[in-house]
């Protein structure tokens, strides 16, 4: 396994293969808690990992230098994928000091206790020379945690982006011109949908803040270092934090008689116009990991339920409750669904989640008792070319 970014700086994380549930994060294809060891006149490690990885993460780094000679262990980020580890590092790593702002440090002790550990606070625009080497620290609050820091290597015009630019990718190799661009790329865009996409305005911020940097290569704290293409993910970046939108429609909704299945198709079917790609959904079949990433940069969307019980499908409110916490506004959609003997029911309350999330509503709810005749599957056939035509002005202005 190549390990080099540049001549005495290593990743020395720790592989997760068979991780599949990240906090409800379906991950598919595992993760890494990447971990990087600058050697140097002081040695220096940039983030520890899990706990569970400890012993892993200790081999890599004393294949390479002696346990002693850690002068310094960065803690870009506290939540625990990342930092668990440092309990048994201060014991493994006896002459460390640990750099990590002042948010980052009392979120880890909160964690983990050790207020008595050997803490130095770092804030923007402090520097710490290795020797020939500088680590300059910039804060980037709520990317995606309040305590999220970046690290930054002038002399090689190399950052440590933490969970930034980050995706969770089980590999052997360790850089973005190693595997196919295209996956790389497909798993940023899903750990940006489903971690980071609520927090926009900070990554904007961030993006300026790094706007002023040199930049050859991006090392995040999970998945492969951007060595090749460090522009690319910046670009995509900018987009999503833009909330830029792609002509595409999803249709997402659940069933229990397929009526909101008829229903869904005859709205696919009227959506579905030359330079548009549309999506069905079926929210129950469908992992919420999947439904985020696809509604990320969805120009248009319809959402659909049955009634039972009176209320929505609960598959149907997980979908609604995960996606309004993704805080996009950017979208014009609708809602529709079948009821049977209560007037009120699933489409209601499907539409209620709509309101409460902020998005552009382009019509009354589409809302039919028992089955939904002919006249009504035109309707839905209508209410999709008026979908099309709101996607296709979003994204040809
Ligand atoms: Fe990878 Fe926000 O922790």
């Amino acid at each position: 396994m190549r390990t080099e970014l540049f001549p005495g700086i290593d990743w020395v994380g720790a592989v997760d293969w068979s991780i599949r549930d990240f906090h409800s994060y379906m991950t598919g294809r595992g993760a890494t808690y990447n971990s990087y060891l600058i050697r140097d006149r002081e040695n220096a490690i940039i983030d520890p990992v899990k706990h569970l990885f400890f012993e892993r993460w200790y081999d890599n780094v004393t294949r390479l230098a002696k346990a002693d000679s850690i002068k310094y262990i960065v803690c870009n980020h506290a939540e625990p994928d990342h930092s668990s580890g440092l309990e048994q590092a201060v014991r493994a790593f006896p002459n460390a000091q640990i750099l990590a702002s002042q948010k980052c440090r009392d979120t880890i002790i909160s964690y983990l206790g050790g207020a008595d550990w050997n803490w130095k606070t770092i804030k923007t625009g402090d520097q710490v020379s290795l020797g020939s080497r500088t680590l300059s620290f910039i804060e980037t609050p709520m990317v995606h945690w309040p305590d999220s820091t970046f690290t930054y290597v002038p002399e090689d015009e190399l950052l440590f982006s933490m969970d930034a630019f980050g995706q969770h990718f089980a590999t052997a190799e360790r850089f973005d011109d190693e595997v196919d661009l295209a996956v790389v790329m497909e798993e940023a865009k899903i750990y940006y949908a489903n971690i980071v996409a609520p927090h926009a305005n900070s990554v904007k911020k961030a993006l300026g803040l790094a706007g002023g940097l040199k930049i050859k290569m991006i090392a995040p704290s999970h998945g492969l270092v951007w060595r090749k293409n460090p522009a690319a993910i910046i670009k995509a970046y900018q987009g999503w934090a833009a909330n830029q939108v792609k002509p595409r429609i999803v249709v997402f909704y659940d069933s229990m008689w397929e009526s909101t299945t008829r229903m869904a198709e005859a709205i696919v079917d009227g959506a579905d116009q030359p330079g548009l790609f549309v999506s069905l959904i079926h929210v129950r079949r469908t992992h919420l990991t999947q439904i985020a990433t696809q509604f990320l940069d969805a120009a248009a969307f319809a959402a659909g339920s049955s009634t039972i019980n009176n209320l929505l499908m609960p598959a149907m409110a997980a979908t609604l409750t995960y996606i309004q916490g993704m805080r996009l506004t950017n979208k014009a959609g609708f809602a529709f669904g079948s009821y049977g003997w209560a007037a009120k029911g699933g489409p209601d309350q499907v539409e209620e989640y709509l309101k409460k999330g902020g998005y552009n509503i382009i019509q009354p709810t589409l809302k039919f008792p028992w089955r939904p005749t002919p006249a009504l599957l035109e309707e839905g056939r209508k209410a999709g070319r008026l979908l099309a035509e709101k996607a296709l002005a979003a994204t040809n202005p």
